[in-house]
């Protein structure tokens, strides 16, 4: 990869995805560096109620405009009239199980959405793209820690929207002055550590860190714990959670990066470490002050038991390390569940 030395000036970024569980954290990193914002969501799995939040956190308010990313022509105005230098691009759908029974839904709106913000950014002359991409476009056979060429190969459709949108996102960037980096999320947990912005689901979660939480919230009866006959130390499978601020900070740190990036690159956000099913759930217990009901079941399909980044190039190329730890996710995201019990729905 050839570098550029001239540095890029990035004042205002336009969040799409704004008022999900990771955006709102990024927007208030954002903010705190000094960058401007434009907030963009469809509200499909969020509220309006986090545009207050953030806002309450920032000392300012977030300019906010209710928008599906497939409007092409809507998403231009908005990055024009706003004088947008660079997208950080959240917008998607991310269940994995319903992206197995639906999966024309999702390409059409993590693949379709990714197509129709890229065509906006040409009309706006936008000339920088952070895409959220995640760990699971790795083959599951792959080895951790995994690093960014590790082999890809997603088990699953959701994997795959991720994977065909960060094929797109290089083929525009080789032909066209567009520079874009993709992030590769392990498992992002925890909450903003004053607890008014936090992962917020609708209905059971499909994800260990907040099913965790509402049953220690007495919200659900029983964790239940899917296997314990994986070859791991102690049969649970290995994951590499990292606090969502944690990865909130790794996106202004992309930001920064933009000066020396050709065309496109993707790089891993995690901490490098593995923990057990059983370690985050003594670890929330801890948090939470209390035992957690639980059982041991069988397995879920398309588990691997063992995914943990190698995040060295994210510290070469961005001078980025996660330095959180999964204590710190679990009382944060336990100050969260505590102060919110039912997410956004009710809390003042
Ligand atoms: P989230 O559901 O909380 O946030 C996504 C936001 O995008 C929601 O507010 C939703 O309303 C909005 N949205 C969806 N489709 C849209 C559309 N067509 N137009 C406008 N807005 C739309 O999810 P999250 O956990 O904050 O994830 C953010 C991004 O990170 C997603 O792209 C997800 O695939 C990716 N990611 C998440 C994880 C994870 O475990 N949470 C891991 C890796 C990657
Ligand atoms: N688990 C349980 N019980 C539960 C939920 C999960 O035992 O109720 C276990 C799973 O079997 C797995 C581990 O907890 O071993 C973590 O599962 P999650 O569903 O929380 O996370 P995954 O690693 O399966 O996947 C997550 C996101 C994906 C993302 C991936 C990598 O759901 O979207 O991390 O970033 F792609």
């Amino acid at each position: 990869m050839r570098l550029r030395s001239t540095a890029v000036h990035i004042n205002t970024v336009a969040l799409t995805g704004a008022t999900g569980y990771i955006a709102s954290h990024v927007a208030v990193a954002l903010a705190a560096q000094g960058h401007r914002l434009v907030g963009i969501d469809n509200l499909s799995n969020s509220s309006q109620i986090v545009v207050d939040r953030v806002a309450e956190l920032i000392d300012g308010p977030m300019p906010f405009v209710k928008l599906d990313v497939r409007d092409t022509v809507g998403l231009t105005e908005v990055l024009a009239e706003h004088e947008v230098d660079a997208v950080i691009h959240l917008a998607g759908l991310k269940a994995v199980g319903e992206s197995v029974t639906d999966s024309l839904r999702y390409h059409d709106n993590n693949v379709g959405g990714t197509i129709s913000l890229l065509r906006a950014m040409q009309s706006a002359s936008v000339p920088a793209l952070v895409f959220s991409s995640s760990a699971t476009v790795y083959r599951p056979d792959q080895p951790s820690p995994l690093t960014e060429s590790s082999r890809i190969g997603p088990g699953n459709p959701y994997g795959r929207t991720k994977s065909i949108a960060e094929q797109i996102i290089d083929d525009v960037a080789a032909s066209s002055s567009l520079r874009a980096v993709h992030l590769r999320y392990f498992n992002p947990v925890g909450a903003h550590e004053s607890g008014r912005i936090g992962e917020d689901p609708i209905g059971p979660p499909n994800n260990l860190m907040p099913f965790t939480m509402q049953v220690a919230a007495g919200q659900r009866e029983m964790l239940q714990i899917f296997g314990d006959d994986y070859n791991t130390p102690d049969g649970t499978c290995i994951r590499d959670y990292i606090h969502v601020s944690d990865l909130a900070d790794g996106h202004v740190a992309a930001l920064g990066a933009f000066g020396s990036i050709e065309t496109s690159e993707a790089i891993n956000l995690g901490t490098g470490r593995g923990s057990s099913v059983l370690d985050v759930l003594r670890s929330a217990e801890k948090a939470a002050d209390r035992p957690i009901p639980h059982q041991i079941v069988g397995r879920r399909d398309g588990d691997s038991a063992v995914s943990f980044a190698d995040p060295s190039h994210a510290l070469e190329r961005l001078g980025w390390q996660a330095t959180r730890s999964l204590d710190d996710a679990c009382q944060d995201h336990w100050r969260w569940q505590h102060q919110n019990p039912t997410g956004y729905r009710t809390s003042p």
